[in-house]
């Protein structure tokens, strides 16, 4: 499937590339990404493949999202290879604006989720989903798409954009997909590659300690002592650091005292400077 992809920079060209597929009758998809391509990213364009005939992937490393003391001038970039992955995927064209076509001067609009925004990786990356649910809108608002994908292993990154879909009602269908794991079962991520090897060897336990809870959990395990056991085992596999493990409602991501109804497990800990991030559904019992 490999093909030369146009790659569009500002909004007036990638309106005008979706007014003409629109005008044939094709459907748009849109796969948001801040590049630095692995495997988990070219499977959103697999995930979205048969819902829409023109698949726009945006490049986009959104300022905003960051805080202070976060990665942004140090995050991977490399258009040439991302668009070399992108060549042998269905994708039909790519959209990487520049800061100034996506903030242009004077912007002074933000788009913030009061609530679901505000736990887990909200209190711990203040401002984030603020620049996470602005720049998305600007997303779906530049490619008027009717699909959009998001991966799962942003769990609560899904369930904001989810929430401000829906409250502004733009028209568009969002679809989650599932997580992408290396062969140790580490979520794909592109900041992995910050990991050390000997960190990279016990960062494969975040997820056979997440396996493990959810059994736990499910066999009947009171659910806050499953977390607090979830907390001791990561330190022990050598993790520096737990930020949450938290058993939460797989929609509202309220806090779960019994699976009574559909239930995920967020969890975050920190190895050297990264905060790896997973999460996995816990089926009623
Ligand atoms: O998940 C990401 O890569 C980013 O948060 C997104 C959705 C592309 C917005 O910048």
């Amino acid at each position: 499937m490999s093909q030369h992809l146009e790659v569009v920079r500002t909004v007036a060209e990638l309106r005008d590339r979706v007014a003409n597929a629109r005008s044939s009758g094709l459907r748009i998809g849109l796969v948001p990404t801040m590049g630095a391509l692995h495997h988990g990213h070219l499977s959103l364009v697999d995930a979205i493949s048969d819902k829409a005939d023109l698949i726009v992937v945006s490049i986009f490393v959104n300022p905003t999202q960051f805080g202070e003391g976060e990665d942004f001038e140090a995050y991977p970039r490399d258009e040439n290879s991302d668009l070399a992955k992108l060549s042998a995927t269905a994708a039909s064209l790519v959209y990487a604006p520049s800061v100034e076509e996506m903030y242009p001067a004077g912007d002074s609009t933000t788009i913030r989720v009061s609530g679901i925004s505000e736990r887990f990786e909200g209190m711990h990356r203040p401002g984030h989903f603020d620049g996470v649910a602005t720049v998305v809108s600007k997303l779906l608002l530049h490619s008027a798409p009717d699909v959009a994908v998001f991966g799962e292993k942003d769990y609560q990154q899904l369930a904001v954009i989810r929430q401000f879909v829906k409250d502004l009602a733009i028209p568009s269908s969002i679809i989650g997909a599932p997580i992408v794991r290396e062969a140790d079962g580490l979520a794909a991520s592109s900041r992995n590659v910050y990991l050390s090897e000997p960190a990279r060897e016990i960062a494969g336990n975040l997820n056979v300690i997440l396996t493990a809870l959810v059994q736990e959990a499910k066999s009947g395990m009171e659910l806050r002592a499953c977390e607090e056991q979830a907390v001791k085992a990561l330190l022990a596999a050598g993790f520096d650091d737990v930020d949450y493990v938290s058993i939460v409602d797989a929609q509202s991501l309220d806090t779960l005292s019994s699976l009574d109804r559909p239930a995920r497990v967020l969890a975050v800990a920190r190895l050297e400077k990264v905060r790896l991030l997973d999460n996995m559904a816990i089926e009623a019992p």
